[in-house]
């Protein structure tokens, strides 16, 4: 967003640019644009996202040169004061030093993690998650913007505060109006990726994949789309479009519960499209709810290892929260703990790949969920753009985190709290 780092380009082969900061090198395709060694260029996500100007660059990275080390040196104190002690629980103590030497925690051992009620127990386990993060991610948080087209919806899923059976008032943004919200977020605040989200079927394909192409052509960020289940071919046309990134989640990855909260739709549908997307070359977000009425510990441990087989780039995982208007309605939210569980737990399974969500859904369970999430493995998140006319009405579930608070104070409240926590609010993780 507006604190991307400029990067040098170091190389250039082919549509793959070797890029650096401070030294730091990465790759990143570069689909777009002329660049020779030199250059200055933004990147999100692996992707080359705009050509910045040389005075523009130096400038900027002459305000990061101190702070992009300082956050890093705060960041990696942080992180290994903070793993704590397990006590004398050994079977924690043993699957903890496995996991710091980087092996993956087998079921029986993961769903262990997911149970443990010992605070000074549940600590060191996101302690650990916290490491593994510092080590393989750095203090790179990334941080996307996200707008909310539509809140039309042909689906009946039975958590959802939007399906097509609650009564919402429904609102659908004119392209004016998108492309406005899109004008805003990237050229005023900065942002380098968004997501543009709506209910299923709230557009034609065609009107999404036009969006989502004018978007590009007129303001350079990476775009993630998330539409719903669109069709195999509608993927295709977006990424044509210029869509890089599909937000998906698979919500469970039991079929039985995921029929069961779906009114009888297949599981195999939704991962086909995930499955598709990685093959034509989406980024991928997936992940679970967390919580819903007849989930099992073994579930949700299924449902991290489905992301990573999915090869999710991002794993969003978040906890159901029950909307009053839903045939969940009368179900309690899910607690606290439980999300950090998963989070920490995505941690130790994916160490290295996943950058790891905390989502508004967790902020609006915890006013404490971004540091405590940041501090239990996650490295992402997401700050909502869309106009605040219509921010209550994508009503997923009640008293939504930030449904009120302007961009800037979303923006200037997250940086006062990633600094705090040693954390640069760019996407290098490249
Ligand atoms: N609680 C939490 N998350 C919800 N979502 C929908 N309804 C709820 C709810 N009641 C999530 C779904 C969906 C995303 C857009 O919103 O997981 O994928």
């Amino acid at each position: 967003m507006c604190y991307a780092i400029p990067a040098l380009v170091e190389e250039v082969r082919g549509n793959v640019a070797v890029i650096s900061y401070f030294g730091e090198r990465k790759t990143a395709f570069n689909e777009l644009i002329a660049l020779a060694p030199g250059d200055y260029v933004y990147a999100q996500g692996g992707y080359v996202i705009s050509k910045v100007r040389s005075d523009e660059a130096l400038a900027s990275l002459d305000t990061w040169k101190d702070l992009f080390f300082e956050l890093q040196d705060v960041d990696a104190r942080r992180a290994a004061a903070g793993a704590g002690s397990p006590g004398n629980d050994r079977r924690l103590s043993s699957i903890l030093e496995k996991a710091g030497q980087g092996e993956i925690p087998q079921k029986y051992d993961a769903q262990y993690l997911l149970s443990l009620t010992d605070p000074k127990a549940r600590e060191s386990f996101y302690g650990t998650a916290n490491l593994l993060r510092q080590r393989y991610h750095k203090n790179s948080c990334c941080v996307h913007g996200i707008i909310e087209l539509s809140n039309h919806c042909v689906r009946s899923c039975v958590y959802c505060g939007i399906s097509r059976e609650t009564p919402v008032t429904r609102y659908r943004m004119s392209r004016e109006e998108v492309l406005a919200a899109a004008a805003e977020a990237v050229e005023v605040y900065g942002f380098k990726s968004l997501v543009l989200q709506s209910g299923e079927g709230a557009y034609p394909v065609e009107e999404l994949a036009f969006l989502v192409e004018e978007i590009r052509r007129r303001y350079p960020c990476l775009i993630f789309v998330s539409f719903g289940e669109v069709g195999l071919e509608g993927l295709e046309a977006l990424y044509r479009a210029g869509a890089r990134g599909l937000l998906m989640r698979f919500e469970t990855s039991n079929p039985k519960l995921y029929a069961a909260i779906h009114g009888g739709s297949a599981l195999d549908t939704r991962l086909a499209h995930l499955r598709r997307a990685h093959e034509l070359g989406y980024l991928i977000l997936t992940g679970s709810l967390i919580g819903v009425p007849g989930q099992t510990r073994e579930d949700l441990y299924n449902d991290i290892v489905l992301a990573g087989e999915l090869h999710a780039e991002m794993f969003s995982f978040g906890p159901f929260l029950p909307h009053p208007n839903t045939p969940l309605a009368g179900h309690g939210a899910c607690r606290e703990e439980e999300v950090l569980g998963v989070l920490a737990l995505s941690r130790l399974m994916a160490p290295r790949n996943a950058k790891i969500l905390v989502t508004t859904a967790f902020e609006t369970l915890s006013a404490r969920a971004r540091e405590e999430g940041l501090l239990a493995g996650a490295n992402s998140l997401m700050l909502n753009v869309t106009p605040l006319k219509y921010r209550p009405l994508y009503s997923l579930y009640p008293h939504r985190a930030h449904e009120q608070e302007s961009v800037r104070e979303q923006i200037d409240g997250t940086i006062a709290m990633l600094k705090g926590l040693g954390r640069g609010p760019t996407d290098l993780g490249v």
